[in-house]
């Protein structure tokens, strides 16, 4: 591990200082010391390059203007040196053009100068879960490539390594699959590492969307018929049982195929032998079944509404995907891959994701699993500007629930009483909103009575 891995909750952060003007050093150092970090001061570029060489800092703090080597440039060498290092910068105002040169270069953020206390110490922290991010990720992504056989299923997750042994074992085995989990948890991609990992990987994988086929067509679609069979049955047509003889054939949302066709396929199971229809004869077939459903089988099958007898045959192994919201630690890897994934497609650089609009991600819901997650991610990726996603790049649920898991995180921070955080908050609502209580009411989402009934409390004078 290096010195730059470390980055533990239970050290303090180690943090570089780096200007040419002293008094601006000592002012930070004592701020920063205060708040229980670690400080060093560098007064001009090569020294500080110095001193990270020789043991790399968790955050560097510079100066935009300096003599010799100017900020932009010390960004530039530091990530050069140390791709994990982060770095936020100091401006004066006028020089915010410099400040977007050295963001591309890779700073984390600026904070203009004159600043107020509290700016630096809650940028600086988030520059350090910035940090802490980086490192994690890097982390994980040399674990993942020791450890994972598919490449493309990102899971490190106790459940997914699971999913992903339960893969390894039964790939070659000649026994039908049964694939549950709710919509958009990756069943159709499991299904093809399945076909990717068997000896049958040269032979063709067909997908057939039960659902999406009318009832009427599904059985000549999946049978075939031959000529006569029917009035447009002009000519002899294979089936997709036919098409996939030597390889596999995945039946996707099973649930719903009909009972009458139930049957009929059961029967195929058993035999291994499809008759097209309007055929005398049946013809052997050898497909493997891989099904998958987003609705539990065997409730259907205690409801009446699928045959337990076909529901055995299917269900010889079965291989139940965990929601996202059921593996949430995966979000980052998965949020990587789809980074890297959509980056090529954007017309700026993407690298990543700031720490706050990953928190945010992290405690959603997702009811449309990982196909919703990575349309989060591609839209943010073709839409946002920088290269970091932010809070603003995602869906307005999103930024208003990263907010307010920053702002509360500062009230933590502080030890702050929730009296102290309500009169507060009240207070600057008050203000903003120019003291009109209707107004001020509703952001704070409480009727008129409560808010006069808190004024009165807090004695805020009218
Ligand atoms: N573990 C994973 N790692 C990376 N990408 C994933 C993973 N699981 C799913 N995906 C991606 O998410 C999307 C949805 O996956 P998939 O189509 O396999 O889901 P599904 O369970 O079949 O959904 P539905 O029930 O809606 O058909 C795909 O683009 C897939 O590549
Ligand atoms: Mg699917």
């Amino acid at each position: 591990m290096t010195p730059s891995d470390q980055v533990s909750r239970t050290k303090p952060a180690r943090i570089l200082i780096v200007d040419d003007d002293r008094g601006m050093c000592q002012l930070l150092t004592d701020l920063l010391r205060e708040d229980g970090y670690e400080v060093e001061v560098a007064h001009d570029g090569a020294s500080a390059i110095a001193k990270h060489q020789a043991l790399p800092f968790d955050l560097t703090i510079t100066d935009l203007m300096m003599p010799r080597m100017k900020g932009v440039e010390l960004v530039a060498r530091l990530r050069e040196i140390d791709g994990g290092a982060v770095v936020l910068l100091i401006t004066a105002f006028g020089t915010i053009e410099s400040a977007v040169e050295a963001m591309r270069a890779g700073a984390f953020h600026y904070v203009t100068k004159p600043f107020h206390n509290d700016e630096i110490l809650i940028q600086v922290k988030r520059a350090l879960e910035q940090k802490t991010l980086r490192d994690e990720l890097r982390r994980l992504r040399t674990e993942v490539h020791a450890r994972t056989r598919f490449q493309n299923i990102v899971g490190q997750s106790q459940a997914m390594q699971r999913v992903f042994e339960i893969i390894a074992q039964v790939s070659d085995l000649p026994a039908n699959v049964l694939i549950e989990g709710e919509s958009g948890t990756g069943k159709e991609l499991i299904a093809r590492a399945i076909h990717f990992n068997s000896s049958r990987a040269a032979g063709p994988f067909v997908p057939v969307n039960c659902a999406a086929i009318p009832e009427t067509l599904l059985e000549s679609e999946l049978f075939g018929y031959v000529r006569g069979a029917f009035t447009d049955a002009r000519k002899d047509r294979r089936g997709l049982f036919q098409e996939a003889s030597g390889g596999i054939l995945f039946l996707d949302e099973i649930s719903e195929i009909p009972l009458t066709l139930q049957a009929k396929l059961l029967r195929i199971l058993e035999d291994k032998e499809v008759r097209p229809l309007g055929a005398n004869q049946g013809e052997k077939v050898d497909a493997r079944v891989v099904s998958a459903s987003n609705r539990n089988l065997e409730t259907l099958v205690r409801d009446g509404k699928f045959r337990q007898d076909l529901y055995y045959r299917l269900n010889v192994i079965r291989i139940e995907l965990p929601t996202l919201r059921q593996r949430s630690e995966d979000i980052p890897l998965l949020v990587d891959h789809f980074v890297r994934k959509f980056a090529e497609s954007a017309k700026h650089t993407v690298e990543g994701i700031q720490a706050d609009a990953l928190a945010a991600l992290k405690s959603h819901d997702w009811p449309g699993n990982i196909r919703e997650l990575e349309h989060t991610i591609e839209r943010a990726v073709l839409l946002g500007k920088g290269a970091m996603i932010g809070l603003e790049d995602l869906p307005a649920q999103f930024a208003a629930r990263g907010e307010c898991e920053l702002v509360v995180g500062q009230a933590v921070a502080r030890q702050l009483t929730l009296r102290d955080l309500e009169r507060e908050y009240i207070g600057r609502v008050l203000e903003s909103s120019h003291g009109n209580k209707t107004e001020a009411a509703r952001i704070l989402g409480v009727d008129r009575t409560t808010l006069y009934r808190k004024l009165e409390e807090y004695k805020f004078k009218d």
